[in-house]
């Protein structure tokens, strides 16, 4: 039976954010999100319009991404960037000890940081990105923690510099698509992960367009993406220096 879909479900959680998760499956579910973003959060569109136009002078380019979980995009990102010539120095924050062990086990040669903190900790230090990312996490953070995660995404970045936070949009057609796709290759490809069963619980729990329109602070744009996808994003308009 479908879930209603008409609110979002704040009140579900998702099985991977049990510290008592299976480890097994745990680990499995980070090794996954690698497919899962291939096929729907369009890592090469991000990588060309919001990331290699920001690689400019000689300084390397200072990439966020938080709640990074396997850093399947840090690590694609990292290459995209080599490949095209470009020295960048790229962290991979997550707030779960679990993930950033996991994470830093499997860089497999991308030369990306990984650190198990809080925004709030980064931004109270000075740190400064150029780029601040984010992935289906927005959908995982109650009111306080998303006012907290946004706050920071503005602090921390550098003049001319833009955060990108991108989600799942919850729709009845995302719901069905994702039960729909992941079905068949539950018992092969997904299967021993919480992949299938965590998606569509995020769906249930992610935002609408206009739920995060009216969620957010003033300043914030929210733009539609396809299949099923929205952003939430802030440009900083300083010169860079
Ligand atoms: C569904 S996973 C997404 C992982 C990855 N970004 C991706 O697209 O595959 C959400 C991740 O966000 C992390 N997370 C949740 N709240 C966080 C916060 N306030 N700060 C940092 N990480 C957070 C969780 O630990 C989890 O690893």
């Amino acid at each position: 039976m479908r879930p209603d879909l008409s609110v979002r479900d704040v009140d579900i959680r998702e099985l991977m954010d049990d510290p008592r998760a299976d480890e097994r499956m745990l680990a499995r579910t980070y090794g996954r999100f690698g497919l899962v973003n291939a096929v729907v959060s369009r890592p090469g569109l991000i990588y060309r319009r919001d990331i290699r136009p920001r690689a400019v002078g000689a300084r390397p380019l200072r990439i966020l991404d938080i709640g990074a979980g396997g850093a399947d995009l840090c690590r694609l990102i990292a290459g995209r960037l080599r490949h095209d010539s470009i020295v960048a120095e790229i962290t991979a924050l997550d707030a779960d000890e679990r993930a950033i062990r996991w994470a830093s086990a499997h860089d497999r040669g991308a030369g990306v940081r990984y650190r198990r903190a809080l925004t709030t900790e980064l931004a109270d230090a000075g740190e400064k990105f150029d780029v601040v990312l984010s992935n289906h996490v927005l959908h995982h953070l109650d009111e306080s923690e998303l006012r907290t995660v946004l706050d920071d995404s503005r602090r921390l970045l550098a003049p001319g510099g833009l955060a990108s936070h991108h989600d799942i949009s919850r729709s009845r057609i995302a719901y069905g698509s994702f039960a729909a796709v992941t079905w068949p290759i539950s018992r092969s490809l997904l299967a021993d992960s919480f992949i299938r069963e965590d998606g569509l619980l995020s769906i249930r729990r992610s935002y609408t367009p206009a739920e995060l329109r009216a969620a957010v602070p003033p300043g914030w744009t929210v733009r539609r993406g396809v299949p099923a996808r929205l952003e939430l994003r802030w440009e900083d308009r300083r010169a860079r220096p």
